[in-house]
């Protein structure tokens, strides 16, 4: 059980620091930690976001606990060289291809939602977003044309076997849940979004227990405000679950609640809060490390089958919730090691 500590920029380290606890108190037999620099923090220490050591230790481990990264101090570098590409490297050369967003509304705060209560209190949902392709990992590039205008473009495609290999994982996640599986795409406008359709109807021949509908992105934006009780499980492209995911958080109101895993074929995978480094709360202590300790609970479950030791962290954040012990983000004025300190005596 080699789990590698990614921390990363900004409130990275921190609210990492928290969720390396939990796990330690969990005294697994067998786990090993082993920490490696990503993102910023990277780039200063060895002049890249991704250096070559990282990566090795990531290819040697069995699953990744991810902090964040993100510095803007460094945005005008070359985009290779960016913090983000960290994350996107480790997505790309790791394989991981399917991004498992669940955004649930924890009882007694429903209030946090911008929503009124009574539609952020029904929020249940699991965003599968592909992570492997789309017009993020596209050609791209700048270029004048003959007129003299500058263009910039991105090609965004998806091949068959991309779209399947993601929609096994949507309807099998269904399969866990209500059995609904919402594909959401642009299939008016996008011929990428036409195969992604296509590809996802073929596949639902296999699942005859998962009832698959499709919406457009547009739509599901608009649905996911109106009535986000509404729907269970979304399975979509890399572009608009980036976008979904982010806006189906707020739905929830409680970003430093929420945790993510981003999984490659087989049980390997990289675990991760959705909010990113913070940098106008890094070194407060001031962070909610909430959504990483959650993260490392689905580390457990997901990587190494330990379904126990997850329940019980999540059931220790919730009673610190319940108790209520909340971060800055939450309303509350509970610290980062004060957070960390309540989970683990509820633990
Ligand atoms: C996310 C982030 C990343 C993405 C950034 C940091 C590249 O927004 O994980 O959602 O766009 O995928
Ligand atoms: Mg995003």
């Amino acid at each position: 059980m080699r789990i590698a500590v990614f921390a990363g920029d900004g409130i990275g380290p921190e609210v990492t620091e928290q969720a390396v606890r939990v796990l330690q108190a969990l005294e697994i037999e067998g786990m090993e930690l082993v920490e490696g620099d990503v993102g910023g923090a990277a780039y200063r220490r060895h002049g890249h976001p991704l250096p070559e050591a990282t990566l090795d230790i990531a290819r040697s481990a069995d699953a990744i606990l991810f902090g964040a990264v993100g510095d803007f101090s460094l945005d005008h570098l070359e985009r290779a060289l960016r913090p983000e590409q960290a994350v996107l490297g480790l997505r790309k050369e790791l394989g991981l291809f399917a991004n498992l967003r669940p955004a649930t509304v924890f009882k007694g705060l429903e209030d946090l939602s911008t929503l009124r209560p009574e539609v952020s209190g029904k929020i249940d949902l699991l965003i599968v977003r592909e992570l492997n392709g789309d017009v993020y990992f596209g050609e791209k590039g700048t270029r004048t044309l003959e007129d003299g205008r500058r263009q910039g473009w991105d090609m965004m495609s998806y091949a068959e076997d991309e779209v399947r290999r993601i929609a096994h994982a949507g309807f099998k996640a269904a399969q866990g849940r209500s059995g609904r599986l919402c594909s959401v795409d642009k299939a008016n406008v996008l011929e990428t979004s036409q195969l992604w359709r296509d590809v996802m109807i073929e596949v639902s021949k296999e699942y005859p227990d998962v009832e698959l509908t499709h919406m457009y992105v547009d739509n599901a934006a608009m649905q996911l405000v109106k009535n986000p009780g509404a729907f269970d499980v979304i399975v979509t492209g890399n572009l608009f679950g980036d976008i979904l995911s982010d806006q189906a958080s707020m739905c929830v109101g409680s970003i430093g609640l929420l945790a993510s895993a981003s999984l490659a074929e087989g049980k390997f995978g990289l675990y991760e809060p959705i909010h990113g480094s913070a940098p106008d709360i890094a070194g407060k202590a001031l962070a909610n490390p909430m959504a990483t300790i959650l993260s490392a609970a689905m580390l457990l479950r997901h990587s190494f089958g330990l379904e126990e030791q997850a329940a019980r962290i999540e059931a220790a954040v919730a009673a610190t919730l319940a108790d209520g012990i909340k971060g800055g983000d939450l309303g509350g004025s509970a610290g980062t090691k004060e957070i960390g300190d309540a989970v683990l005596a509820r633990l």
